[in-house]
């Protein structure tokens, strides 16, 4: 042992979400937790502590029940745009169906004119309300989008916002190039044309920038084509960042199996996967993004093929998929409710996907999303008395403290 710990948590259980365990959650019964360094130096059942790591300084922290799991991590969210989408909402409640709303030019096209309209402060106050009701349910990590500024000029915006508010919240930001998410309306009639701007222009700016941790696009009928989307992946690999896809959210293009072909990250959306895109999906390793929030908000009724997902081992994470339209949902633990009651995940598994394959989906696992020696000290204190309950109480926050990166944050 090199040194005393920083601190020490102890007195509560703990689910690491390591091990793929009996329960599911890798849980210790009371168990402590030292840090040294921002990071885990020690993790086991109290009793087992070593005393030669507790030192004068070294801060003790005696919880008195609860139960400890990895920070929450929200690996899909469009949480940087302008404006907002309710007036569709009622469109939608008055019998208009999303595809309709987007082909007549509103939808994702409106969110871009209130998005570039916007300064980057202005995003900056938009988001950060967003952010912090994700921070308050515990999220210590989030994946954030572009993809409402559709230029050049407006992509780079969104994408600065986001990396900005990482570095004014005590919360990890991985964010996601997603320049072709919607075909804008300058370029109305010519998608290959702009899918030459997106690949010649904006994924070398942002790479060279070193604004874009990965690249996204939405391959479906209202978005680009397996083949425009074959195009943006190649220009992603040429400046070495990963590929994750909206597929197969409201019809089955192949996206899935493309992505995979790709080695991507995660596919997300899925109602429309099919057996072919599940296999390439677990034989590339690709993440499985479910978003019950907008499986939810468009009542939908095609579910996300769960069964094969778990029969090929294809790991499953959850997320919001915060944004205007199709999921204004900043409640992370309401996706793990929605995800055990829509989908019909087990409560450890909704869990693993917010933790441990929510770390996956942004190629973060060696880093988050489970607790374990060496890993970052990224965790959350919940008043619950066992982890199904963070899934069963809607709308009761039972959060006690989060601790980033080895600090605990004030409350
Ligand atoms: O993840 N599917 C495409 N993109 C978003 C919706 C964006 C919007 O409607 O503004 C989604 O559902
Ligand atoms: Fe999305």
């Amino acid at each position: 042992m090199t040194g005393s710990w920083d601190s020490v948590w102890r007195q509560a259980d703990i689910a690491t979400m390591a091990a793929t365990g009996e329960d599911g959650f890798g849980a210790i019964h009371n168990g402590a937790i030292a840090i040294k360094n921002g990071r885990i130096a020690w993790i086991g059942p109290a009793a087992e502590l070593p005393k030669d790591g507790i030192g004068p300084h070294t801060a003790m922290h005696d919880l008195n029940g609860g139960w400890i799991t990895p920070g929450l991590i929200d690996c899909h969210t469009h949480l940087v745009y302008g404006g907002n989408r309710a007036h569709e909402f009622e469109l939608r409640l008055n019998g208009a169906s999303y595809e309709e709303i987007a082909r007549a030019g509103g939808g994702i096209r409106s969110t871009v004119t209130a998005t570039r309209a916007a300064s980057e402060d202005e995003l900056i106050r938009q988001g950060e309300k967003r952010l912090r009701a994700l921070l308050a349910e515990g999220v210590t990590t989030i994946e954030i989008k572009s993809g409402y500024g559709l230029d050049l000029d407006n992509e780079l915006k969104c994408l600065r916002v986001a990396r900005r508010l990482g570095e004014q919240h005590p919360v990890r930001v991985r964010t996601t190039l997603l320049a072709a998410h919607a075909l804008p309306p300058e370029y109305a009639a010519d998608a290959d044309g702009y899918i030459d701007l997106v690949c010649d222009r904006i994924i070398p700016a942002a790479a060279q920038a070193g604004l874009a941790d990965a690249v996204d696009a939405f391959c479906e009928g209202i978005g680009f084509t397996p083949e425009q989307t074959r195009r943006v992946f190649e220009a992603a690999r040429r400046h070495n960042l990963p590929v994750k896809l909206h597929a197969e959210q409201l019809s089955n293009l192949g996206g899935a199996a493309l992505a995979a072909a790709f080695g991507a990250l995660s596919a997300d959306h899925l109602e429309y996967l099919d057996e072919a895109g599940v296999q390439a999906m677990a034989k590339a390793g690709t993440v499985a993004v479910l978003l019950p929030g907008a499986f939810y908000m468009l009542r939908e009724t095609q579910l996300p093929p769960i069964d094969l997902l778990r029969r090929h081992g294809v790991a499953m994470a959850v997320s919001t998929d915060c944004n205007p339209g199709t999921s204004p949902v900043t409640s992370l633990l309401l996706m793990l409710s929605m995800a055990c009651t829509l989908f019909r995940l087990t409560p450890a598994e909704a869990l693993a996907g917010m933790t441990r394959q929510a770390a996956r989906a942004l190629g973060l696992q060696g880093e988050a999303g489970t607790l374990e020696v060496g890993k970052t000290a990224d965790f959350v204190v919940w008043d619950i008395d066992r982890p199904a309950a963070l899934a069963y109480q809607v709308g009761l926050n039972p959060m006690r403290q989060v601790v980033f990166a080895g600090r605990p944050l004030p409350r």
